[in-house]
């Protein structure tokens, strides 16, 4: 009936026979994910009332100052994920280590990935922030999980999305069957389908790159920027810059609107020279939900999807989003 809106769970049932991997498993699995984002969006939501923004003083595996918040998000999906039943563990950008579900804990074969609170420099601004999340089955028949069932190509994904905490809470997915978006209905506490079969534009409007690193890229990635800086069609220029420094945010606009995101490796920390953005946590997941919605996602040379993992919180370059100007990007990137 229109108007009464569409939950995940009931669009999981309608598609299930479409997603092998929607199976009850999944949807428990992710209906743990939607209960944990509530949670985190409602803390996001009152930032700055409560003593939640800042800093908790440690420093993250990533070298980061971690933030109060980025710690909640942490923590209350650690909690509540091991408590699903269907996975056997877990990694997250903010933890040295893969996280194993408790052997007095039912398990499953499922193996979680995510970034608990992506963009958090934008915590205390106000700006959107958001959770990404990627799915992969434990390949190994060992009875213990080790580091190799995580380090996979972003093509073995079964599933993967974005909570983005904004003026709405947004989720984003794909079980490989499309992109579908969800908002969440704050007076019934239910994410309701609000964009169908999202298909990223074939080309862009939009480009997003961090331009105060010009002086760190080499010669052919500044060849890139100014390929879209400087493009010119009959009656104006066809790009637009737009940037907020939260990579959730700058892909769901991308995804929505047209465009390319852009983070290219640099020089301007040695200990990084390929970039900032993880590929397992980060990366890969997005590079998932942008070839299905139709776009692409190269690290400048290969398919991100084709990458297989040497490291748990490898970063790669990345150039993501609709096909046509990642395909230019990619072949500025290699010299053509
Ligand atoms: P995180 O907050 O999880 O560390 O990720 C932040 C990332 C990404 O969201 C954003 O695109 C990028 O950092 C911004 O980096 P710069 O400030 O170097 O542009
Ligand atoms: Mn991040
Ligand atoms: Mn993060």
């Amino acid at each position: 009936m229109k108007g009464l809106g569409i939950t995940v769970n009931e669009h999981l049932l309608i598609h299930q026979k479409e997603s092998p991997a929607a199976t009850g498993r999944f949807t428990k699995l992710l209906s743990e994910l939607i209960f944990s984002a509530k949670i985190i969006s409602k803390e996001v939501n009152k930032a700055g009332l409560v003593d939640i923004l800042g800093f908790t003083g440690e420093i993250n595996v990533q070298g980061e100052q971690v933030r109060k918040l980025d710690d909640f998000a942490n923590r209350v999906l650690i909690y509540r994920m091991q408590r699903t039943g269907v996975l056997c563990a877990m990694a997250t950008e903010e933890n040295a280590d893969i996280i194993e579900v408790p052997e007095d804990m039912p398990r499953g074969d499922y193996i979680l990935i995510f970034d608990p609170l992506d963009g958090s420099s934008n915590i205390d601004v106000n700006i959107n922030i958001g959770t990404i999340f990627s799915i992969h089955r434990k390949i190994s028949d060992r009875p213990y999980v080790s580091l190799e069932d995580f380090l996979r190509r972003g093509s073995e994904q079964i599933a993967a999305g974005y909570f983005l905490y904004g003026p709405s809470t947004v989720l984003v997915y794909t079980t490989g069957n499309g992109v579908n978006g969800f908002t969440l209905d704050p007076s019934v506490g239910e994410f309701l389908l609000s964009h169908q079969n999202i298909t990223i534009p074939e080309a862009g409007k939009i480009y997003s790159v961090n331009e105060a690193y010009t002086c760190y890229w080499d010669e052919r990635t500044k060849k890139v920027v100014n390929y879209f800086k400087n493009s010119v069609i009959e009656g104006g220029r066809p790009y637009t810059a737009r940037y907020i420094g939260s990579f959730v945010a700058d892909f769901h606009r991308n995804l929505l609107h047209g465009g390319i995101f852009m983070y290219p490796a640099d020089s301007k920390d040695p200990a990084k020279p390929r970039g900032k953005l993880r590929l397992l946590c980060e990366v890969a997941p997005m590079a998932f939900i942008a070839e299905q919605a139709g776009g692409a996602a190269t690290d400048g040379e290969q398919r991100i999807l084709d990458i297989k993992a040497s490291a748990l919180h490898e970063r790669v370059p990345l150039f993501i989003g609709s096909k046509m100007d990642v395909e230019k990007a990619t072949e500025i990137m290699q010299g053509k």
